[in-house]
């Protein structure tokens, strides 16, 4: 297990996942709230910072139950903290440290750079140097600008480097990363998806006992792994609540129901459809959509959590970026937690609360999702927002716009997948605008809907692109979208990245 403490970098989830590919554990703690027990622990990584260490605000981590008694590693802002205040000298530099940069020296023999040679690309991101180096301190390596990129404490098994080993630029990053810490910390490397699922229902077992847990599904992969592995857990008695809002993808409701009940889930159908849609009956601004939508949904899931007696549990597919959103060093956004606090909780939260997936990242909630034997198609699944088709609706909400846009998105998502471009995308689907258009068919003049198209690729939904489709698929779901569905007369193709948009039009 490995401690990384962030101290406000925008990087340091990049850190950890470098960690987990390597099949090594790891935890985020803030700095100023590190883990009172060090003892599981076996080295520590700290993070870069957007800060200056010479800034009075800088943080200032007390490290006196790490340094000279773990393995250590200091990236960025740490070794320039570990120079400054323990007799180094960091200054503001002259030139810009941005960027690709050419290690130009390294010192030969030493086992932190094992496999890496001099010309290795590493990526700089600091605007102080480190002009002296702390007590002790060997010097690693160089680049041509700066000449303490790496360095070491004579006596320990503190390392600090300048530069960023988790980004991708840093073509040798990850072996440093696993040098550091499988030959010099002697980490074992045992943190698979098969491992993480016998101790986690092993864990699940002991914690839940013969209780009753509810849990929300969604469709989606988070909520759908929690729910196996529960399953896997505590069988029967896993209650598992499916919704449909009546803003769902054209027959997903029907088919992930069927796909749950053959994976052995315990899974009700609940079909509130109309209960939404008479909900959202004209609003038309995005965010009052959203919030009828989580109400509505809190309300109905509360009815059902009502009908099970003696429910102990409520279960959540909450992933780790979330977890450390909460903790994180800038605090829990405020938005995020903001709306559970009007009008008192409903009863299905004042449950405790188990959360199987809160230390892994997407991928590896779909790595831990395959060896589960999960159906790939449905591990991968583009992502889909709650609210649904919703707010793929521009304006308001009716029945008709529902069909139109279930059938126009249903077309383009079955063309992707036939003609193999379905995994090449991150996400995809298609917005009803609130526009008509003058087309011609026939002799007949028409007056219809047009629809936009958006297909990106991303790798977070943080920034996003649009995806080149190819002009000869996109005619063909042109032609097929105009001729089969009643009601629509024109598309349109999204060619926004993000920023400045937005992947969702509203
Ligand atoms: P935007 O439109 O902000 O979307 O670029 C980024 C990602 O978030 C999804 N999204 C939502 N998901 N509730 C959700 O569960 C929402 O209200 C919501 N709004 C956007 C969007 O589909 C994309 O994957």
């Amino acid at each position: 297990n490995v401690l990384i403490l962030d101290f406000g970098s925008q990087y340091t989830q990049l850190i950890a996942r470098r960690v987990r590919e390597l099949n090594i554990f790891c935890e985020i703690f803030p700095y100023n709230n590190p883990p009172q027990d060090l003892s599981s622990y076996k080295a520590v990584i700290l993070s870069g910072s957007p800060f200056s260490v010479r800034a009075e605000d800088a943080p200032h981590p007390d490290l006196s139950e790490i340094r000279g008694k773990m393995p250590l590693l200091a990236v960025c802002y740490g070794a320039q903290y570990l120079a400054h205040f323990h007799g180094g000298e960091v200054k503001p530099s002259n030139i810009r440290e941005y960027g690709r940069a050419n290690l130009s020296y390294i010192k030969e023999q030493e086992s932190f750079f094992e496999g890496v040679t001099v010309g290795s690309q590493v990526w700089m991101s600091h605007s102080d140097t480190i002009k002296q180096l702390p007590e002790n301190g060997v010097r690693l390596a160089s680049t041509k600008d700066v000449e303490n990129a790496a360095y070491k404490i004579e006596g320990e098994t503190t390392y600090a480097i300048q530069f960023h080993p988790e980004v991708y630029h840093s073509t040798d990053g990850k072996q440093m990363l696993e040098n550091f810490l499988v030959k010099i910390a002697e980490v074992p490397q045992n943190f698979t998806p098969d491992t993480f699922v016998d101790d986690i229902v092993k864990e699940l077992k002991e914690k839940i006992q013969d209780d009753k847990v509810v849990l929300g599904l969604s469709g989606g992969v988070d909520s759908t792994v929690a729910a196996v592995l529960l399953n896997k857990a505590i069988g029967k008695n896993l209650y598992c609540i499916f919704v449909n809002n009546g803003l769902l993808r054209k027959n997903e409701f029907e088919s992930v129901l069927h796909q749950y009940k053959d994976m052995g889930l315990n899974v009700k159908g609940v079909d509130a459809s109309e209960r939404f849609l008479s909900q959202l009956k004209g609003v038309d601004d995005p965010e009052t959509k959203r919030k009828i939508i989580g109400r509505v949904f809190i309300e109905v899931f509360d009815d059902e959590a009502h009908q099970l007696t003696d429910v102990k549990w409520l279960a959540q597919g909450t992933i780790y970026p979330d977890v450390i959103e909460s903790v994180s060093v800038n605090g829990p956004s405020a938005t995020i937690k903001s709306h559970h606090n009007v009008g008192g909780l409903p009863d299905f939260m004042k449950l405790k609360v188990v959360e199987p997936l809160r230390m892994l990242f997407k991928d590896e909630v779909r790595r831990v999702g395959a060896s589960l034997g999960i159906d790939a198609e449905l591990l991968g699944r583009h992502p889909f927002p709650g609210p649904g088709l919703s707010i793929r609706i521009l304006g308001d909400i009716t029945p008709e716009k529902v069909r139109i846009l279930q059938d126009v998105d249903a077309i383009f998502i079955e063309g992707l997948k036939s003609n193999g471009l379905y995994d090449k995308v991150w996400q995809a689907g298609a917005i009803l605008l609130p526009v008509n258009s003058v087309g011609v068919m026939g002799d007949e003049r028409t007056y219809e809907k047009v629809v936009a198209l958006r297909a990106v690729e991303s790798t977070d939904g943080m920034t996003a692109d649009w995806v080149h489709l190819p002009y000869d698929f996109l005619m063909k779901v042109s032609n097929e979208i105009i001729n089969k569905v009643k009601g629509v007369n024109r598309v349109v193709y999204d060619i926004s990245s993000k920023p400045p948009a937005t992947i969702e039009w509203e």
